[in-house]
């Protein structure tokens, strides 16, 4: 009898090593740890937060947009090819980037310091002013945009994507997302933005140096496009072909 309750006493101590003490030790040691989940961005579409987005003050947005202007230019048509135009993009659009940027979601020196100390209002009301300028750029100014005409072959491949994508690749037309056809929450239209800026930003998502897409839906695509489809994409809509739909660009 003695012996059987030795036994069993032994045994218990070893369902407590097992089942408790190891457990915690592995746990203590981080053995269980899991990397951190990285959002692409804080901002989730919601009716809120769209409401939040869109109902900036746009006067008080010209008076404080004025010390972005000496890079996104006067009427929010830049001056500098890598700098984006900012005039007519959709408010929401504007918005999010913006919070990225503050959040550091979007890396760009520039860009989050410009936004550091800037508020919810103040991003709403920044987004408001440029979203209302039009979308024709001064045309006694010459400046990167519209860019010069892409070759044919250009034009042909660009326009497959942009009308079309490939389906063999999972490519989705670009303009289902970015109009003229569609748009999809938060995509800016490419209509009006300066070509080398539009390439840019697909190196940059297709390198995964910018990660703020929500679903990593640009890196996806970017990452599967060839760099010359890259350029031809860019070059096309920085000549301003994407105002059209791009059915009725014609080569020829
Ligand atoms: C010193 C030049 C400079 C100033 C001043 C500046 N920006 Fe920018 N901005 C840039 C550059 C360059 C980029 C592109 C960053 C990148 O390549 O990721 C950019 C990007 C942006 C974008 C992203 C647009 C897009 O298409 O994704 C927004 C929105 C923006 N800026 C708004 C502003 C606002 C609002 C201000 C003023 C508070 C401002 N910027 C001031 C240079 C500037
Ligand atoms: C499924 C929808 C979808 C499709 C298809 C799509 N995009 Fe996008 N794209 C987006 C969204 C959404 C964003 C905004 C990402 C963010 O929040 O930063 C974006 C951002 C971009 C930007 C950055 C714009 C800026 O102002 O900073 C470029 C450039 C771009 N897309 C190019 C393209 C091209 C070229 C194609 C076609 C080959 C394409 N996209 C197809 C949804 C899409």
């Amino acid at each position: 009898m003695q012996r059987a309750k030795f036994d069993l006493s032994l045994l218990g101590w070893v369902i407590v090593v097992l089942a408790i003490v190891l457990p915690a030790t592995l746990w203590a040691a981080g053995y269980f740890a899991q990397p951190p989940v990285r959002i692409p961005s804080n901002v989730v579409w919601t009716p809120e937060t769209i409401a939040q987005a869109s109902n900036g003050n746009p006067v008080r947005g010209l008076i404080i947009g004025k010390r972005c202007t000496r890079c996104h230019g006067d009427e929010g048509f830049s001056d500098r090819p890598l700098t984006p135009n900012l005039a007519g993009m959709n408010v929401v659009a504007i918005w999010k980037q913006l919070q990225d940027f503050h959040s550091g979601k979007r890396v760009n020196s520039t860009m989050q310091g410009m936004v550091a100390d800037r508020t919810d209002a103040d991003i709403a009301d920044i987004a408001a002013y440029f979203s209302m300028q039009l979308t024709t750029p001064d045309p006694l100014i010459k400046g990167p945009y519209p860019g010069a005409r892409p070759t044919d072959a250009e034009i042909d491949t660009a326009s497959r994507l942009v009308t079309l994508g490939d389906g063999t690749r999972g490519l989705p037309p670009c303009q289902a997302c970015h109009g003229p056809a569609a748009f999809v929450q938060g995509a800016p239209s490419l209509a009006t933005q300066n070509g080398e800026y539009i390439q840019l930003q697909l190196a940059a998502f297709s390198e995964s140096t910018r990660t703020n897409d929500i679903n990593e839906r640009m890196r996806a695509i970017a990452s599967q496009m060839t760099p010359a489809e890259r350029d031809a994409v860019a070059k096309y809509y920085g000549a301003g072909f994407g105002v059209l739909p791009a059915t009725t660009v014609k080569t020829k």
